[in-house]
């Protein structure tokens, strides 16, 4: 095993990096992965946005804003915005979903409880559910790890659509070409 001090002075050969690396903005910040050579893809910062154009709509008074699509696993990140009052049709999640309430508060219409600004919410896979904002609730902003596709179904829980990173990433390409941003702009949020 070699002494911690060795490893202090390896060097990474730069030369090796990998050569496409995704697109930088002020929307996301990185700097180039150590071990692209290995592979290894850039981190990806994503400050608080200024441009309300980067708020992609996915049904009436819902609208999200993508964080990562991580393309090797088929997970993504995504903040989840709803004004007044708002539901994200009934759908299931093969996968886990972690969520932390940033603003606001939702329920499912399938469970008893409500999430409240600073709530974390796990999800484990076989989950079913109808996200409900009231219209007392002037805004709802919720961090969601979707770690999969998302399933939506009808009243009687047959798949009616199927939401990957795929689908998600020409939705965003679609919104963002019509308002302006280029659909090129989604790339920066793909790892
Ligand atoms: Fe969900």
């Amino acid at each position: 095993m070699p002494e911690t001090d060795d490893l202090a002075n390896v060097e990474i050969d730069t030369t090796r990096m990998i050569g496409w690396l995704p697109p930088k903005s002020e929307h996301v910040l990185y700097d180039p992965p150590v071990m692209g050579h290995l592979g290894m893809k850039p981190e990806l910062v994503v400050p608080e946005p200024t441009d309300e154009r980067i708020w992609v709509e996915i049904e009436p008074n819902v609208c999200f804003r993508p964080l990562f699509f991580d393309m090797n696993t088929g997970g993504h990140g995504e903040v989840l915005r709803v004004r007044k009052g708002g539901v994200l049709s009934k759908h299931r999640h093969p996968s886990p979903v972690h969520g932390i309430v940033l603003k606001g508060r939702w329920h499912y219409l399938e469970h008893t409880w409500v999430a409240e600004t600073g709530s974390y919410v796990f999800e484990p896979p076989g989950e079913v559910h109808t996200l409900t904002v009231t219209d007392d609730c002037e805004e709802m902003q919720t961090v969601f790890f979707i770690l999969g596709p998302v399933l939506y179904t009808d009243d009687d829980g047959t798949v009616v659509h199927v939401e990957d990173n795929v689908g998600l990433i020409e939705h965003c390409k679609k919104a963002y070409k019509l308002n302006g941003l280029g659909e090129d702009f989604v790339d920066q949020f793909i790892r």
